[in-house]
């Protein structure tokens, strides 16, 4: 493996920086019971990453029934309600251990910071963390065509901040996210369990072990 210089860290949102993975856990969760669907963490690890109606199509599959367009939209909605009531009182002191040490090291050590989140609540939870000033760029999840596992969003963050793929680190909790990762040609460092994350480059349980010294590019 040849060391390349690194230019960027490009970090997810939820479950890297903030521990809003839990709230959307808890909010498809109380959707998918109100449908007599069964939901638990494991089949959670498959939602991560993945954007709000990608989701609720993989919750509903395991349904017996067909939903119409209409009572999809009226769906994900609700979930969306119950999620921004859970992250409406969010403050910095909700950022995940380590995570505001990770970003200012990173910005410390002179390279570029960029935000890959696909939730559309991405901006909001910037604000109520305070750390939106924290990034060169974040990607606006609404103008993707398509979410994680697809590679768009990690190019197209490299791509804003002017830095070729192959000197980014993209910093993921979700298999989704890692092979989006992959897919872009970075180094894909995973925030979890090597269990989980097998495909990741490098997995650390959290941000309190982000070492930038750590990490190069195949
Ligand atoms: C991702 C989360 O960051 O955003 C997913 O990992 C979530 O769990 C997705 O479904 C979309 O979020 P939102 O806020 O647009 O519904
Ligand atoms: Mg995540």
């Amino acid at each position: 493996m040849n060391k390349q210089a690194i230019e960027a860290v490009i970090f997810d949102l939820d479950g890297v920086l903030a521990d809003t993975a839990h709230f959307h856990f808890l909010a498809w969760r109380e959707l998918a019971q109100t449908q007599g669907i069964d939901f638990d963490e494991t089949f959670n690890e498959c939602l991560k990453g993945v954007d709000r109606m990608a989701s609720l199509e993989l919750i509903l599959r395991q349904s017996s029934r067909n939903y119409t367009h209409e009572e999809k939209q009226v769906l994900a909605n609700k979930k969306n309600q119950h999620y921004q009531q859970l992250t409406a009182t969010m403050t910095p002191a909700d950022l995940l251990p380590g995570a505001r040490e990770a970003l200012e090291a990173v910005r410390s050590a002179g390279l570029k910071t960029g935000l890959a989140s696909v939730s559309k609540n991405a901006f909001f939870i910037l604000e109520r963390l305070e750390i939106r000033d924290c990034f060169d760029d974040v990607v606006d999840a609404a103008l993707l065509t398509h979410t994680k596992p697809h590679p768009e969003i990690f190019l197209t963050a490299a791509n804003h901040l002017g830095i070729d793929p192959s000197a980014c680190i993209g910093v993921e909790d979700s298999l989704a996210g890692i092979t989006s990762i992959k897919a872009a040609g970075m180094f894909a460092l995973g925030i979890g369990s090597a269990n989980v994350l097998t495909d990741a480059d490098l997995v650390i349980p959290d941000l309190r072990h982000f070492l930038l010294n750590d990490y190069a590019v195949n």
